[in-house]
């Protein structure tokens, strides 16, 4: 893993990076430019959405039964057509598409399979709060010139690399190829990611949960339990919930804590997708030295079925995960 010094662009990290593997053929650090410029466009628009009548919904509903948020379509057709052009994609799955995405005939295909959540936290779009873009890279492994579902029905620890844009006070693009979560802050003014955060590790102790407490009474009474344990004062325990996953995940992992969402009566396998937001976050926790759990199994070891399913989902601080799966199993 070549030295990077603070103030290293993106691009810089990406080449040095691709050159510390030989036989790399350049068409994932390609993949991950196309993902920067994407963020950058929705970035742009995420700031002055409340100046562009950027807004508010659409009215139509997604197949998750969601509102459409006009920033939830901008930022899927965003990063759709600055990746579906570039040879390195042979298919992408999208929170917004309720199928498999294909590469339009007129562009080359390449090696790789891109899951996303094009804009997480929709209903934080217009209260100012964190929102981003989760995103998960597999290598294919079928060999027609369209991809297929095998290709992304697959266990997280196949992937070869996660990341999110999250755009809030300032946005960042924090990723991870498996060596490693390192995070780079936009500067605006000049339309770069700088490297700032290098090898992020996940917190060894931690005294915050995130979680939605209006549902407690829906959950596990194990669970229940434990929370309410967590509440005796001289345990310095604080709570923390942004209500959207990119924004309290990302706060978790540079200054620790554990984010639960458990099953729910609405919800009951979890709300929260395999695919684009479970299994990449789950791989950047792994990656920083955390954990992320079903409440059962590691996340990174299920092999989701279905592209849109859903899971229930433990992540954060290692201990704090061990200790939720350990009272779930008492
Ligand atoms: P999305 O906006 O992509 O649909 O994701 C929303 C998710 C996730 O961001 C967040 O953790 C969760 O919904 C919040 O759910 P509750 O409002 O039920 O707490
Ligand atoms: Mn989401
Ligand atoms: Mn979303």
């Amino acid at each position: 893993m070549p030295h990077f010094e603070e103030g290293t662009t993106l691009d810089r990290f990406l080449l040095e990076t691709m050159r510390a593997h030989p036989g790399a053929t350049g068409q994932l650090v390609t993949l991950l430019k196309q993902v920067a410029l994407a963020g950058k466009l929705v970035s742009a628009r995420v700031q002055r959405a409340g100046l562009a009548g950027m807004l508010g919904a659409v009215g139509g509903m997604n197949i998750q039964g969601e509102f459409v948020q006009k920033l939830d379509l901008y930022a899927n057709e965003t990063f759709k057509r600055a990746l579906e052009h570039a040879g390195v994609l042979c298919m992408i799955v999208s929170e917004e598409d309720d199928g498999i995405i294909q590469i339009p005939p007129q562009f080359e295909v390449g090696e790789y399979v891109f899951s996303m959540d094009p804009l997480d936290g929709s209903s934080n779009i217009d209260t100012n709060a964190s929102i981003g873009t989760i995103f998960a890279v597999h290598r294919r492994f079928s060999t027609g010139r369209d991809g297929v579902a095998a290709d992304v029905l697959r266990r997280g620890r196949e992937l070869i690399c996660a990341g999110y844009v999250i755009y809030g006070a300032g946005s960042m693009m924090v990723l991870s190829t498996g060596e490693g979560v390192h995070g780079f802050t936009l500067d605006p003014s000049v339309g770069e990611f700088f490297l700032s955060h290098r090898d992020i590790r996940l917190a060894p102790d931690t005294r915050a949960y995130s979680c939605n407490e209006a549902y407690s009474a829906q959950w596990d009474p194990r669970l229940q339990a434990w929370i309410a344990s967590l509440k005796d004062p001289s345990l310095g325990w604080s709570a923390r919930y942004i209500g959207s996953l990119v924004g309290d995940f990302h706060r978790n992992l540079v200054k620790g804590g554990v984010f639960l969402y458990p099953p729910t009566a609405k919800a009951k396998r979890g709300k929260l997708r395999m695919l684009y937001e479970a299994q990449p976050l789950a791989f950047l926790a792994e990656a920083a030295g955390g954990a992320a759990s079903d409440g059962v199994m590691p996340i990174l070891d299920k092999l989701p079925t279905e592209l849109h399913e859903r899971t229930p989902l433990f992540i954060g601080n290692r201990d704090a995960v061990a200790r939720i799966v350990e009272v779930l199993g008492s």
